[in-house]
């Protein structure tokens, strides 16, 4: 398993969901950006569980706390080792994953590539819970890109194939944080929820599509042929558990559309060049163009369910039941908004500084 991300600026995730803590070794961030605790609590906080009814009880207070790199408020060019403390951690409620995985979670093929080894509990390495790490270097990574007035939006877009289409940007910006599904239109927001709770009182679970918008990113960012702005953000996104899908602006339909329909078509604008469309969603030959980069995540229905499934006993290697009585979101697809844009966030950071665009010192 590799746990680290970026050529620059280097995410190295750690942790286990019911070991002692989840976090993140950020290396090759600038020195001189001002930098506290107090700026990593509204991410977090984002991505907390146990918050409303549609959410994992998991009563955890997700306090970020940083432990190196930080000297007189302001990063010091040295590693930034940010945690989180597990503090609800109940490991007796997975002792039956331990030899009997779950269908649809990584319980098998963690098995299967660590001997037998893995921390099977609560999905140790494969949790959701250790996107907590991710989500604080992209705390950070916001911060610094902020001084290049690149600004990064997520919404929820699709759950359980219920849809709303973000018409403008600062609708996303106001209504998505404001409910507990983050979805930008508050009245399918509502009918969200509901197909949410049903599924839950059904011992089921759904997934959905959550939208990134990067806005200001520069023209100039991506490295071709391999570390291409898509091919970056990619592996970011697919580093989520759950995420089973990502396309960029127009996506998978372009099989379907013709030249004269997909193509964006340049522009004169405010003394720079624009596109009057954004099929390409901002990136072309795997770098940035200037306009928004969009970027839509797939997240898969939560595999945890409260009905019996079948299974294998791999001890006895035997059919068996599980019946999962640990705590799980009904629907991963909320928490994992500011999530993918802390992957986005990150990725463009290290960009950002492969390219020069941002500098080792911030003046
Ligand atoms: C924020 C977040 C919370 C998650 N919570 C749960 C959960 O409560 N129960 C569960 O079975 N899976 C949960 N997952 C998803 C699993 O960790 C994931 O499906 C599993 O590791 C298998 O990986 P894959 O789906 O990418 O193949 C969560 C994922 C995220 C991002």
């Amino acid at each position: 398993m590799s746990n680290s991300l970026g050529k620059v600026f280097t995410v190295t995730s750690f942790g286990e969901s019911h070991g002692e803590m989840v976090g993140i070794i950020v290396d090759g961030c600038p020195a001189g950006l001002p930098l506290c605790e107090a700026d990593l609590q509204p991410d977090l906080e984002r991505r907390r569980p146990g918050k409303s009814s549609i959410s994992s009880p998991r009563k955890e207070l997700d306090r970020g706390i940083i432990l190196s790199g930080v000297f007189n408020g302001k990063t010091t060019g040295a590693p930034l080792c940010m945690i989180v403390r597990n503090e609800d951690a109940h490991p007796e409620a997975y002792e039956k994953t331990s030899s009997v995985p779950r269908p649809g979670h990584a319980d098998y093929t963690a098995y299967v590539k660590y001997g037998g080894y893995a921390d099977y509990r609560g999905g140790g390495r494969f949790s959701g819970r250790v996107t907590a790490g991710l989500v604080m270097a992209g705390a950070v990574a916001k911060k610094l890109l902020a001084l290049l007035n690149v600004e990064i939006l997520g919404h929820t877009s699709e759950i359980g194939g219920i849809k709303a289409i973000a018409r403008d940007y600062d609708e996303v910006r106001k209504n998505a944080p404001a409910n507990p599904v983050h979805c930008c239109n508050p009245q399918t927001a509502e009918i969200m929820i509901r197909a949410i709770e049903t599924a839950l009182k059904e011992g089921d679970s759904l997934g959905g599509i959550v939208e990134i918008i990067a806005l200001g990113v520069p023209a100039g960012l991506g490295e071709p042929v391999f570390d291409t702005l898509e091919g970056e953000m990619s592996k970011a996104f697919f580093s989520i558990p759950g995420v089973k899908g990502v396309e960029f602006g127009a996506g998978f339909s372009v099989a379907h559309l013709k030249g004269s329909e997909n193509n964006d078509p340049f522009i004169l604008k405010d003394g720079g060049i624009a596109t009057t469309s954004n099929q390409s969603g901002g990136i072309l030959g795997g770098i940035s163009t200037g306009m928004p980069v969009i970027a839509r995540v797939a997240v898969k229905p939560t595999p945890s369910i409260g009905q019996a499934q079948r299974s294998i006993d791999l001890q006895k290697m035997e059919p068996a039941e599980l019946e999962i009585k640990g705590r799980h979101d009904p629907c991963i697809v909320p928490r994992a908004v500011v999530v993918a844009e802390a992957a986005a966030a990150v990725v463009l950071c290290d960009l950002a500084l492969r390219a020069g665009i941002l500098k080792e010192v911030i003046k």
